[in-house]
């Protein structure tokens, strides 16, 4: 995600600054910025790489002991110069960098503007700089903060500076980290220790809620509401590259782990308190005039996201009543597909940039479909071409194999799904005039995806240990990590997860893995099946979903019958797939749309597991690219 650096001190903070945002540059972004003071305050930005902004600052230096830099992953506004933080108030006094998210930016966007205040940028960001003009005309930079941020809903993390107290410096915490980098004379901020750690070991973390005013010779730390407390100087004991993967082995790790986090901020925003009700630009003002209804939804996609979007074109189908396919973007674009009238193409794509789901939503939209996208990058390729959609928020992947984006995907997938269900019961309601979901079944979902993240969490506590190495999932990568042959099988909901573990353990573990419908075991894969095949059963089920859990229990029976070993990936409490099965690893209940998020997590950590085993590394994995922009 982004990060923040700041620097107060005795020497140039410049250099000091652009170190620090070099240090960041593995968390991924798109634009950087640095603002210090001198005689008044100076501002640079780039967009691209720091090396970028590195150029524009041997140009036109920027002097002064202070300052704050940023690099920025988009959020709100594409990734442009004049987007890149530090964000500045109308005058050019106050200058603000931030992490997170603000959600109520647009209502105080607008009351902020009736006041006077000229806004230069799409962010959510600058309506802090603009919120702490305000309050700081007769209130000191700290006091000017702290009403400021009573007013924001949201999570940040910022760092502020003033001309009108040049030698002063204060951020906040908020859910965005931040970290206070104690010298003699010399105080750092960071949102990650990584920029800090050349300098100085002695760190204060901020806590949420918290926040520090650092001054020339001394600092002080005090809640939001203005009560000093004590924070101890704790000494960093990592070293740099654990800092930048969070003390994790591997990036792809660390992106399977912190999926709760990913998954709520996907979500954040998008429903509405009552439950029975979703937000959404692009479904706001509804389909321009040309696309008066939706005859027919087109998922188009590549790798895992072809995965979730197979997931999102069953879930559409069941509740939108229109025919919804999920087309691998590279096959679409290369035959002669018929676009019907009036179908709307939905492109996923975690990078935004992969040439063949781009060129199939090309080919889509000039065969007449209107275009939405489901996207992580902002102001990516595939994002400026839609027309609109739903970014996923994920923060940037950096491992090779896509993991938490694809939970995310499935995320963004089921709020479309509950928008347009609204949106299509005003605009096209069915025959028989009955609601697409009813409030109540709304409730249902929406409480459900509120409750997911929890519910991931659950999975990762039960099924990974990653202090002994004695959770399931490590203990049957051991059993297997030797096998070169592996067979994943689901139904339904389960079908897309099957292809999704077998793509997984080969991408990373180089094992030949096949995702194989369970009911077409019997037309081919089931001629594989002897002692030595491990065979995965994706096994969850939602009473409430029509396909049948007897069905995969036959198919169970059948890979028993021919030696087949069994891991199952089952309910809690599941007592009959469980019995015959030699591994089994439980999940908490869901929604039958919702398994695939579930599910999904001990399959990527089984082929993290092996991969490890075979000692391989995961996050580089031969021969595949993290974002395939050519052919
Ligand atoms: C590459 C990556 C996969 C990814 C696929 C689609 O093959 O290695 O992990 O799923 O591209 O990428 P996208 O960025 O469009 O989701």
């Amino acid at each position: 995600m982004c990060g923040i650096v700041g620097y107060l001190g005795t020497k140039d903070a410049m250099p000091i600054l652009l170190e620090g945002l070099k240090r960041l540059e593995y968390r991924g972004y798109d634009s950087a910025g640095m603002a210090t003071i001198s005689d008044g305050l100076n501002l640079t930005k780039a967009v691209g790489k720091i090396v970028i902004l590195e150029k524009e600052l041997k140009r036109r230096s920027l002097a002064g002991s202070i300052g704050i830099a940023h690099t920025r992953w988009a959020t709100h506004g594409e990734p442009t110069i004049i987007n890149a933080h530090p964000h500045v108030d109308c005058e050019g006094v106050i200058a603000i960098a931030h992490n997170g998210i603000i959600e109520n930016y647009r209502t105080l966007r607008t009351l902020l503007k009736r006041e006077g205040h000229n806004f230069k940028t799409e962010t959510d960001t600058e309506v802090i700089a603009h919120l702490i003009e305000k309050y700081h005309e007769d209130a000191s930079l700290e006091d000017a903060v702290q009403k400021a941020l009573a007013q924001l809903k949201g999570a940040y993390g910022i760092v502020v500076i003033s001309t009108k107290e040049s030698r002063k410096m204060v951020a906040a915490r908020n859910g965005s980290p931040l970290v206070v980098g104690v010298l003699d004379k010399e105080f750092f901020i960071a949102s990650d220790a990584s920029a800090i750690l050349p300098y100085t070991r002695d760190v204060i973390y901020l806590n949420d809620g918290e926040m520090v005013i650092l001054n020339s010779h001394s600092y002080r730390t005090t809640t939001l509401d203005n009560k000093d407390i004590n924070k101890e100087v704790e000494k960093i004991t990592w070293d740099l590259e654990m800092i930048e993967k969070s003390g994790y082995p591997h990036f792809m790790l660390k992106e399977i782990i912190e999926q709760p986090q990913s998954i709520k901020n996907t979500l954040r925003g998008h429903i509405q308190p009552d439950g029975i009700e979703v937000k959404m630009n692009c479904l706001q003002n509804g389909f321009p005039k040309a696309m008066p209804k939706i005859s027919a939804i087109k998922l188009l996609a590549c790798g895992t996201s072809w995965n979730a979007g197979l997931v999102g074109s069953f879930m559409m189908e069941k509740i939108l009543r229109i025919p919804a396919t999920c087309e691998q973007a590279s096959e679409f674009r290369y035959r002669w597909p018929v676009i019907q009238p009036h179908t709307l193409s939905i492109g996923i794509s975690q990078s935004g940039e992969t040439a063949d789901t781009k060129g199939a939503l090309e080919l889509a939209k000039k065969l007449g479909s209107y275009n939405l996208g489901i996207v992580n990058v902002v102001g990516s390729s595939i994002a400026r071409l839609v027309e609109g959609g739903l970014y996923l928020h994920a923060g940037p992947e950096i491992g090779v194999a896509s993991t938490k984006a694809f939970s995310c995907q499935v995320v963004a997938l089921s709020i479309l799904n509950l928008g347009l269900a609204r949106y299509l019961d005003k605009v096209q309601p069915l025959e028989n005039k009955e609601p697409r979901v009813t409030d109540k079944d709304f409730k249902r979902i929406s409480n459900e995806l509120i409750v997911l993240p929890d519910k991931v969490q659950q999975v990762l506590d039960a099924v990974y240990d990653k202090d002994s190495g004695q959770g399931i999932i490590q203990q049957i990568a051991k059993e297997f990590k030797g096998i070169n042959n592996f067979l994943y099988l689901g139904r339904g909901y389960n079908y897309p997860i099957a292809l999704e573990g077998a793509l997984k353990l080969k991408e990373i573990s180089y094992i030949h893995a096949e995702g194989y419908s369970a009911s077409e075991m019997k037309h081919g894969p089931i001629a594989l099946i002897d002692k030595n095949m491990p065979v995965v059963i994706i096994a969850p089920h939602d009473s409430e979903e029509p396909i049948s859990y007897d069905k995969i229990v036959s198919n169970a029976e059948e890979v028993r019958a021919r030696g087949g070993r069994i891991i199952a990936v089952v309910n809690n409490g599941d007592d009959v797939i469980s019995k015959m099965a030699e591994w089994v690893i439980e999940i908490p209940n869901t929604l039958a749309h919702l398994v695939p998020v579930l599910a999904t997590i001990p399959l990527q950590l089984l082929a993290y597991e092996i991969a490890i085993m075979r000692g391989l590394d995961p996050d580089k994995p031969r021969n595949l690219a993290k974002s395939v922009t050519v052919e």
